[in-house]
Order: C-alpha cells, then sequence, then structure tokens
C-alpha cells in the first residue's frame, strides 16, 4: 500500500497507554498501506525478521534504527540520526503462517477457486510497472530548492512512506515463501506483491537521498517490533491500507495534474501508475477474502469490517490534521482532501466488506472534528512543562471524552454493503 502513513485506533491506545507527548497518531502504513499498531485486544508477540534482498531494497543486519545522514564527499563516516520512534510507528507484520497454509491448501481447501488467483497472476506478472520507476535529474534539483518547514515536512513525508511501504514488502516477502508448497499461485502472487513494495520502499529512499539522508532498512528489519495479527485481521486490515493508499495517491496526482504550481517534487508525478500496484494488491486481498467467505458472512465479520474501517479512518484523519503543513504545502485542505479518501475508500470496501460506516452522514466528519479538537488538547498537555502525573491526570477527561467519540462513532447506524457476487454493488443505508 502506499507509502504515507498507516493508521489506527491501536496508535490512539498505545499513545493513551505511554501516555507520551505525541500521543499523535503516527503513521502507520500498513501491511503494505495504512497500518495498524497492536491492538490492546489482540494478541501481541514479538517477533525477529530475517534478512531480505529484493529489487532495490536491500536489507541486511543492522544494530540500531536510524535515518543516515549521507555523507559528503563520499566520507564513509555520516552521521547517524536517531529518527523519533513516532516517524517511524509503521508496524511491522506478522501472523499466523500455519493457519494461512491451511486457509489456501487446495488439498484441504477443495473448493478454493484458482482460476481468480491465476488471472490475477498473470496480471502481476504482466508487471506493468517495470520500467516506471525511474529518476530524473528534477528530484535533486527540486529537493535543493526546498528550504524551511516544507523541507523538513517532506523529510518526514518520505521516511515515514518509505517505512510503510517496506512493511508490506516483508510480511508479503514471508507470505510468498510460506505459502509455497501449499498453493503456488497465491504464493507468486505474494512474490510479486512484495517486488511491488520494495520497488516502492526503494524509489522512496532514493528520494531520501535527494536530501542527503537513507533509512536504514537493515536496522528496520532487525529491531523493530512485529505486530501478530490472525490472518482474518491481516485481510481486513491489509485490503483498507492498500484501497485507502490507492485513493490518497490518486487523489494527490490529479490534484496536481490540475494544480501543477504545487508540483513542488517530482514524486507525485509517478502516483499515477503507482497507486495502480496498490489497487491490484487491493484487489487480490478481494479476492483472498471471497475465497474465505467464512471471513465476511456473519454477525463478527460486520463487526470487525467496522471496527477496522473506524480504525483506519480516524487514524489517518488525526495523523493528517497534526500535519497540515505538508497537505498545505502541496494545495490541497487537508480535512477535504481525507474526507474525499474517507468516502471513496468506504465506497470501494462497501463492495466486499460486510458493513461499512456511514461515512456520508454528516455527523461522521463531525465526529472526526471532535477528535481532532480533543487530540489537540492531548498533544498540547504532553508538551507542557507540568510534572509526568500532572499531565496523566489532566489528559484523563479528555482521553475520555476520545473513547466516548470513537465509540459514538462505531456505534451510528452502519451501511449493510458487501457482496461476493455483485462488484457493482451500492451501498444503502440500514436504519
Ligand atoms: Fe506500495
Ligand atoms: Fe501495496
Amino acid at each position: 500500500m502506499p507509502a504515507m502513513a498507516a493508521h489506527s485506533l491501536a496508535d490512539l491506545s498505545l499513545a493513551v497507554r505511554l501516555g507520551t507527548s505525541d500521543s499523535s497518531l503516527s503513521s502507520c502504513r500498513t501491511l503494505g498501506g495504512y497500518g495498524f499498531r497492536p491492538l490492546p485486544l489482540m494478541v501481541n508477540r514479538e517477533r525477529r525478521a530475517c534478512s531480505y534482498s529484493h529489487g532495490g531494497v536491500k536489507v541486511a543486519a543492522a544494530s540500531e534504527v536510524a535515518v543516515k545522514e549521507k555523507p559528503k564527499n563520499n566520507n564513509k563516516k555520516g552521521a547517524k540520526e536517531g529518527i523519533k520512534e513516532s516517524l517511524l510507528t509503521p508496524r511491522f507484520y506478522t501472523t499466523d503462517f500455519d493457519e494461512m497454509e491451511t486457509l489456501f491448501n487446495t488439498e484441504i481447501n477443495k473448493n478454493l477457486d484458482q482460476s481468480e488467483f491465476q488471472a490475477l497472476l498473470a496480471e502481476f506478472k504482466t508487471d506493468y510497472n517495470q520500467t516506471h520507476f525511474v529518476r530524473n535529474p528534477e528530484f535533486k534539483e527540486a529537493a535543493d530548492k526546498m528550504q524551511g518547514p516544507l523541507r523538513k515536512i517532506f523529510v518526514e513525508f518520505l521516511e515515514r512512506s518509505c517505512t510503510a511501504e517496506f512493511s508490506g514488502f516483508l510480511l508479503y516477502k514471508e507470505l510468498g515463501r510460506r505459502l509455497k508448497k501449499t498453493n503456488p499461485v497465491v504464493a507468486e502472487i505474494f512474490s510479486l506483491m512484495s517486488r511491488d513494495e520494495a520497488r516502492h520502499a526503494g524509489f522512496l529512499n532514493k528520494g531520501l537521498s535527494d536530501f542527503n539522508l537513507a533509512l536504514d532498512l537493515g536496522f528496520l528489519t532487525k529491531a523493530r517490533k512485529y505486530t501478530f495479527f490472525k490472518p482474518k485481521f491481516i485481510f481486513y486490515a491489509t485490503y483498507l491500507s492498500e484501497k485507502i493508499g490507492y485513493w490518497r495517491y490518486i487523489t494527490i496526482y490529479r490534484h496536481l495534474r490540475e494544480n501543477p504550481e504545487y508540483q513542488v517534487y517530482p514524486i507525485f508525478k509517478y502516483f499515477e501508475n503507482w497507486c495502480q500496484d496498490e489497487n491490484r494488491h487491493g484487489d487480490f486481498f478481494s479476492a483472498l477474502m471471497k475465497a474465505q467467505p467464512q471471513f465476511l458472512n456473519d454477525w463478527k465479520a460486520k463487526l470487525w469490517s467496522r471496527f477496522f474501517c473506524l480504525s483506519v479512518y480516524v487514524t489517518m484523519y488525526l495523523n493528517d490534521c497534526q500535519r497540515t503543513a505538508f497537505y498545505e504545502g502541496i494545495g490541497l485542505n487537508t480535512k477535504e482532501f481525507d474526507m474525499h479518501v474517507i468516502i471513496e475508500t468506504n465506497r470501494t470496501t462497501a463492495r466486499i466488506f460486510p458493513a461499512v460506516l456511514d461515512v456520508e452522514n454528516p455527523e461522521f466528519k463531525k465526529k472526526l472534528d471532535r477528535m481532532v479538537d480533543i487530540n489537540r488538547q492531548i498533544i498540547a498537555i504532553g508538551e507542557s512543562q507540568a510534572p509526568g502525573f500532572v499531565k496523566n491526570l489532566q489528559r484523563i477527561p479528555f482521553i475520555a471524552a476520545l473513547v466516548s467519540e470513537l465509540i459514538a462513532a462505531y456505534l451510528m447506524p452502519p451501511v449493510d454493503s458487501g457482496s461476493l457476487d455483485y462488484a457493482d454493488f451500492e451501498p444503502q443505508v440500514v436504519y
């Protein structure tokens, strides 16, 4: 999924638990898109990953996570700048690979319709973007022109996006490896998706080099915690992550095509084809869920679908509202942009999830805006000079208010949706 940060309520819960000043829901691309941090109610295991080398991304062992400042004059002793955890919050994910193998074992699951996977594999093999990610001198020139706060926020954007793409690469790579024996077709698609994500992460990391920085992906691989999600939750989260990423990229691309004066850095010109990768990734997860209808056809699936939608939308909205300088820097109104992305993602998601949120009800946006205000106050408390225990006490009423808004948003009458058969289903409000 798409570069840019990913988000979830879990970010919120973590920030609250830590009592951090940056209760900022940091960007956290999910498995390839908008990501999820550990949810308190889910099993959260810490795992370590192996090293990989793939596409433009070389991953090797390293001892600490950092953004390295690239040395001038090829001096290899570049300064290593620690990066704030909040900047790299995109989590890395792992899952129950044995359960995944069972789900896609054609011997056990004889009704598994392989024809759709075959068709998707053919599309992935075509590799439409094989020659798309080619840089030119415009990148460095644009980066050199960018100064002051915009430069800083751009670097943050590149770091977060790169980490997010890279988390998708790691998960898909491992799934491709683990499913090879039981379902070679599904396994190969995962491997080809990891190819795409490696390409995206590599391209973003090259972008950082324009700012004389480089993200230490080896460190990330070794040192970050891996969040465990059961396969069912991986499907919900990753599907949303890929689709919301698609809508973010295409919206930015179209906006900048109409308003070229805001084209401050050429990476956005690549978003049109790039987002098609994310769209295809999302379609693959859609096919995976259709192959496992038990994850879509009962009341629990409806509750979880709404939960994941809310997590992703709220986290993105709160996150982006803390980074309005970036969106304004490219001529966007942050809240309008986010609402457009949320509505379009929700419409797309309604084709597969059995229930979605009624995000087009004006009350939903009002709730989001109230959450932004509350979150701002929580952040202000964190940044104050008061002692820690005083800050914690001061936060309590705001956290309670935030939780109450979240519950109210979750309990809004949902849109009954989803169809395993009708892709053009139009959601209807159910009261
Ligand atoms: Fe991607
Ligand atoms: Fe993706």
